[in-house]
């Protein structure tokens, strides 16, 4: 197949000589496109070396290069993406062989950002980004880590491999299976405040939830994602919360237009009774009361609708009453949702950065069917389960 690389002006620029390889070496035709700036960091002989084709960034070097590539891509990566140029991509700009070239392309588009983290934190980019995502184009990352100029923070672009596996998944035919299914999906960690500094939290990342929402759009689904605090970037459009109540009114109020929701949300079950209006001074003690929050998944139950299907996640852990499986097995009783993803939490597994073990139980808590690996295959193998339901 042929694969466009975009490679623009980022340190990150010299990470995509690692994705040309890959790409070659899984048997695809690779042209590059450079923009002006990523040629100072790699210049042309090092990518006419490794693809065996001539690399330029300028239009009018080749006139019709950009018309021919364009129509014939199978898929168009830009890795790094430069707030620069998602702008120029986002605003229709055509002043380079690049960005002429992804206007005339119609195949999936995927982008791994890469910049400061106050870049891609301003609104400029988040706009842009979003007017990219609401077109169907991809985005992979950023991640949190080391970046130029010996900073630190979230715009490191994804590793190579990441970008490679994900270009992978978009080159090979995805079953449509949830072509026009309405899916909602809750991510992350609600946050309830104490006073204006200081809040209640938990180690939710998103991931879990976000890899639900790729795999369910990648599947046809169209997909809404209500997201509470979170550690990486949305891969679609998404509904910013922070506290319970914010998660289950906004959560509540797309129930009757979702075919599926799923609860993979981390959400606090208690709430501060009173929230200071001032920043709480230090005491030699402090008790704070704590009141209970209703119970968004319990809620969904009992408002449910014909035909919907509503799954919900619990990431449990045994102790001296039951093994982590008899808590699940309990809540999933006590919950009534179609499905409940039972995650026994450790170090290696559960919240953040690691791979997720599950096993899908029923509303009578037994076991229906089980999957481990990356989130991104938890994923999969839930998507899998509901499509078998419906
Ligand atoms: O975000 P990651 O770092 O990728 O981690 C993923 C995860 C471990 C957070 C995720 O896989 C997970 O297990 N989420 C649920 C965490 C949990 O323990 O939930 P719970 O047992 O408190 O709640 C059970 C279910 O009820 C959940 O679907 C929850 O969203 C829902 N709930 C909980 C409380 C509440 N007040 N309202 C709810 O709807």
């Amino acid at each position: 197949m042929l694969v466009l690389l975009g490679v623009s002006g980022g340190i990150a620029a010299y990470k995509a000589v690692h994705i040309a390889r890959g790409l070659l070496a899984a048997g695809h035709d690779v042209r590059v496109l450079p923009t002006r700036g990523a040629l100072t960091m790699v210049g042309s002989a090092t990518w006419e070396g490794i693809t065996g084709h001539p690399v330029t960034d300028g239009v009018f070097d080749a006139p019709s290069a950009h018309v021919e590539l364009g129509r014939s891509a199978d898929l168009f990566i830009l890795a790094p993406a430069t707030a620069h140029t998602l702008a120029r991509l986002a605003h229709g700009f055509a002043d380079d062989l690049l960005t002429a070239t992804a206007l005339m392309a119609t195949c999936p588009v995927l982008v791994a950002p890469a910049m400061h983290t106050q870049m891609w934190q301003n609104p400029a980019t988040q706009a842009n980004l979003a007017t990219l995502i609401s077109r169907g184009v991809h985005v992979i990352g950023p991640e949190a880590g080391p970046l130029a100029g010996g900073d630190s923070g979230l715009g490191r672009m994804s590793e190579p491999d990441d970008v490679l596996a994900r270009a992978q998944e978009l080159l090979s035919p995805v079953p449509q299976d949830l072509a026009g299914v309405r899916v909602l999906i809750t991510a992350g960690g609600t946050r309830e405040p104490i006073d204006p500094v200081r809040f209640l939290g938990n180690r939710s990342s998103g991931r879990q939830g976000f890899a639900l929402a790729r795999a369910s759009q990648r599947r046809g689904a169209e997909v809404t994602v209500v997201a509470a605090h979170v550690d990486v970037s949305a891969p679609v459009e998404t509904i910013p919360v922070e506290s319970t109540a914010q998660m289950r009114a906004a959560v509540l109020e797309r129930q009757e237009r979702s075919d599926v929701i799923i609860m993979a949300a981390a959400v606090a079950d208690y709430r501060v009774a009173a929230i200071s209006d001032s920043k709480m001074k230090k005491q030699d003690s402090l008790s704070i009361e704590l009141e209970k929050n209703p119970d968004i998944l319990r809620e969904l139950v009992e408002r449910r609708r014909d035909g919907q299907i509503l799954v919900g996640f619990a990431a449990e852990t045994g102790d001296k009453d039951a093994s982590a499986a008899e808590h699940a097995a309990a809540k999933a009783r006590r919950k009534g949702a179609d499905l409940l993803a039972f995650n026994e939490v450790s170090q290696t597994k559960g919240f953040g950065d690691v791979p997720n073990a599950v096993t899908l139980l029923d509303s009578e808590g037994a076991a229906v069917s089980s999957a481990s690996g990356t989130k991104d295959e938890v994923a999969e193998a839930i998507l899998d389960e509901i499509v078998r339901m419906r």
